[in-house]
């Protein structure tokens, strides 16, 4: 009888071991933290409720994931998940809309497809959350944070040892500026004045994040939107390789973003702002001598048609519909925002050198 008591005993505490175990026992992430600000680049879910045509939670989406259709606009990872893992994160970031007590400390995934810096952006597409929607969300769970550690000091040092990437504004081109029946942009500004605006509201919002705690931040510029195969079809190329006119648009962006980490630096000396160059990065891509079309077969809008035949390998394309990129081109991209190859790629830092500061 004792014996058996004291097997039954045993048993148990295995039992609670192994299910700790299963949480655990796992390699401590390099960061504690990691949140996640943008659009369809990076979103993992957010969308899914949402009342939009920008939604990825049907096949093909997802179909090299392990988790199968999740709401990610690609059939892999995201550059977001894949710079998760390169900090030894062993679970992916929690959408906003999904995100438990128990996971809020790791941090939070706020991107929403179709989202941009102007709240407008994406609207004729339906329900998004812009950016300053995301950065009232994250204030939310910098509330959340601070009710379930109940220690102010603790939690304010625990934001500034966090990293947040912000990946936004290719919408405010695609899903505005270059849709002049739906928005008034294009009739109000010259593409110089629209970058100079765009970089203005960016810059608040930047400084927002900065005021909710946050001290190593990584800034994304845009990529060539003008090479997507969707812009292509849309606008045609006139014998270039890209539609010129939408990457020159796209570049006087991405010249005021720098200058703008720059300034960030200068002026919140106890922060770490970081600018990485996605067109730099994606010219190595080109290079590489991959599929330029897309890999399914794409509605008008640029996403995959359902249940649609896809390309068998995936690791030759660099698009997997008409405007986000592969499992593998995310790798890259993410691969190399970590670990600059050149440095035009990331400046003043690559995330590997933020990490440490
Ligand atoms: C609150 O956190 C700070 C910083 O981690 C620590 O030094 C302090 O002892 C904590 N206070 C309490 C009451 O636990
Ligand atoms: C990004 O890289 C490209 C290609 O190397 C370069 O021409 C461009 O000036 C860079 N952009 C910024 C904002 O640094």
């Amino acid at each position: 009888m004792a014996n058996a008591k004291v097997n039954l005993f045993s048993i148990c505490i295995v039992v609670v071991l192994m299910q700790l175990g299963t949480f655990v026992v796992v390699g401590k992430p390099i960061v504690p933290c990691y949140f996640i600000f943008g659009d369809s680049l990076v979103d993992s879910g957010n969308n899914n409720e949402l009342k939009t045509a920008a939604k990825a939670n049907y096949p093909p989406y997802g179909i090299d994931f392990p988790q199968g259709v999740t709401g990610r606009f690609t059939n892999g990872r995201t550059m977001a998940d894949v710079i998760g893992e390169l900090l030894d994160f062993d679970e992916y970031i929690p959408t906003y809309a999904t995100v438990t007590d128990q996971q809020i400390n790791r941090g939070v995934n706020y991107a929403s497809g179709a989202a941009g810096i102007r709240d407008e952006t994406g609207s004729h597409l339906g329900g998004r959350i812009s950016l300053d929607r995301q950065l009232h969300n994250h204030y939310s769970t910098v509330s959340r944070l601070f009710k379930l550690q109940r220690n102010k000091t603790f939690t304010g040092e625990y934001l500034q040892k966090c990293i947040y990437v912000v990946n936004i504004g290719s919408n405010d081109y695609i899903n505005n500026y270059l849709k002049p029946t739906f928005y008034t942009t294009s009739h109000m500004y010259t593409t110089k004045k629209y970058a100079k605006v765009l970089v203005r509201q960016y810059s608040k919002q930047l400084k927002c994040l900065y005021d909710l705690g946050a001290r190593k931040i990584v800034v994304f510029g845009l990529g060539p939107v003008g090479c997507t195969p969707a812009e292509i079809s849309i606008f045609g190329t006139d014998g270039d390789s890209c539609v010129e006119s939408i990457n020159d648009a796209v570049k006087q962006f991405n010249d005021r973003l720098k200058p703008l980490v720059d300034e960030l630096n200068l002026d919140n000396l106890d922060a770490k702002f970081t600018f990485i160059n996605l067109t730099s990065i994606s010219l190595q891509q080109q290079g590489l001598g991959v599929l330029n079309g897309p890999c399914c077969q794409v509605r008008a809008d640029g996403q995959c048609v359902q249940n649609t035949h896809i390309c068998p390998i995936r690791a030759l394309s660099i698009y997997y519909d008409g405007f986000h990129p592969t499992d593998i081109a995310n790798t890259h991209i993410a691969t190399t925002s970590f670990n600059a190859v050149s440095p035009m790629d990331a400046s003043p830092y690559d995330i590997s050198h933020l990490i440490r500061l």
